[in-house]
């Protein structure tokens, strides 16, 4: 594949689509959404909003250092505090179908003011081959794909989607970065689910859930930065198991699984071989760092029969 071609002609194909009109992009600081706002913006310069829904779901200090990281490369980014609205929808819902029906539907019609105010025609988004892929088989229903939630009909949210990364995959995507311009931090980055860490709480999200998997998320990071792999994260499972304080009492705890995959694209995986040395560190930073946590595992499930996520 010739990416500079590509890069050409999707400048000139966004170009022709919004015309005059003006665009708006909802960045999540993950790889798909940072690439395609890149080639949208060197499409229609200021014709292109850019916007950062803060759901309370995301990585720690991803609002602040996905805005710095943009006003470098020249492109302003609004922040939106939304995380009350997703809160309130995901209360009491613990079915993974629910959950992500829940997001998605608070994603839009959060995404569907913003897009209202901007005068946006419209939607700039990052869907990918591997979501659509995904959610056609039926294997889980991403945040992202239009198809199945109608956005030019059924539901009138006033905008038409542009996605012009949807015939690659991963691997396509992070050379596009490069050659956008896009800082390493970001086109070199760990994948990140749009519904974010609610994808890494099993049963309900609450925002002391979500704390708990969110300071997970950062030890294992942390501690498999020296590793070549696709993806690494902290689950909390709905689960719990007995332990013992520090001061030996009984205490009935959360249990944290630790995910690490090998991938190419996504669509198959393989559990990482991480040294027992790391193992160890992540599973003592975890316990020390984590109040409450009473068991640490590290899943070896190869996709398939697993899925990467959990839910
Ligand atoms: P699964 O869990 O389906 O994940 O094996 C495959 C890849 O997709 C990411 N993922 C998502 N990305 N919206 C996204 O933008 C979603 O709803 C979603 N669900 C999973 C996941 O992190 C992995 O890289």
């Amino acid at each position: 594949m010739d990416y500079r071609k590509f890069i050409t002609r999707q400048v000139a194909e966004i170009k022709k689509t919004v015309g005059k009109g003006k665009a708006i992009s909802a960045l999540s600081g993950g790889v798909d959404s940072a690439v395609a706002t890149v080639l949208a913006h060197k499409a229609l310069g200021k014709n292109l909003t850019v916007v950062f829904l803060d759901d309370g779901l995301m990585r720690q200090d991803e609002p602040t250092e996905v805005r710095s990281a943009f006003a470098k490369l020249g492109i302003k980014v609004k922040v939106i505090n939304c995380q009350k609205n997703f809160f309130a929808a995901l209360k009491g819902l613990a079915d993974p179908e629910d959950k992500r029906k829940a997001f998605r539907d608070t994603f839009y019609k959060t995404l569907g003011k913003a897009v209202k105010q901007s005068k946006a025609m419209f939607l700039v988004q990052g869907t990918i081959a591997a979501d659509v892929i995904e959610t056609k088989k039926g294997v889980k229903s991403q945040h992202n794909v239009l198809e199945q939630i109608g956005i030019d009909s059924k539901k009138g949210y006033g905008f038409s989607a542009i996605e012009p990364l949807k015939k690659l995959f991963k691997p396509d995507v992070r050379i596009v970065g490069k050659l956008l311009g896009l800082p390493a931090k970001f086109h070199q980055r760990m994948p990140f689910p749009g519904p974010g860490l609610a994808t890494r709480v099993v049963g309900e999200v609450t925002p002391e859930r979500v704390k708990i998997v969110r300071k997970a998320c950062k030890i294992v990071e942390e501690e498999t930065a020296k590793y070549k792999m696709f993806q690494a994260f902290g689950v909390l499972l709905a689960d719990r198991a007995t332990g013992l304080t520090s001061g030996g009492r009984r205490a009935f705890g959360n249990i944290i699984a630790v995910r690490a995959v090998d991938s190419k694209n996504a669509m198959t995986a393989t559990p990482t071989k991480l040294t027992w040395a790391t193992l160890t560190k992540i599973q003592q930073r975890i316990v020390k760092e984590i109040p409450g946590v009473t068991k640490v595992l590290y899943d070896l499930t190869p996709k398939p029969p697993s899925t990467i996520e959990y839910i």
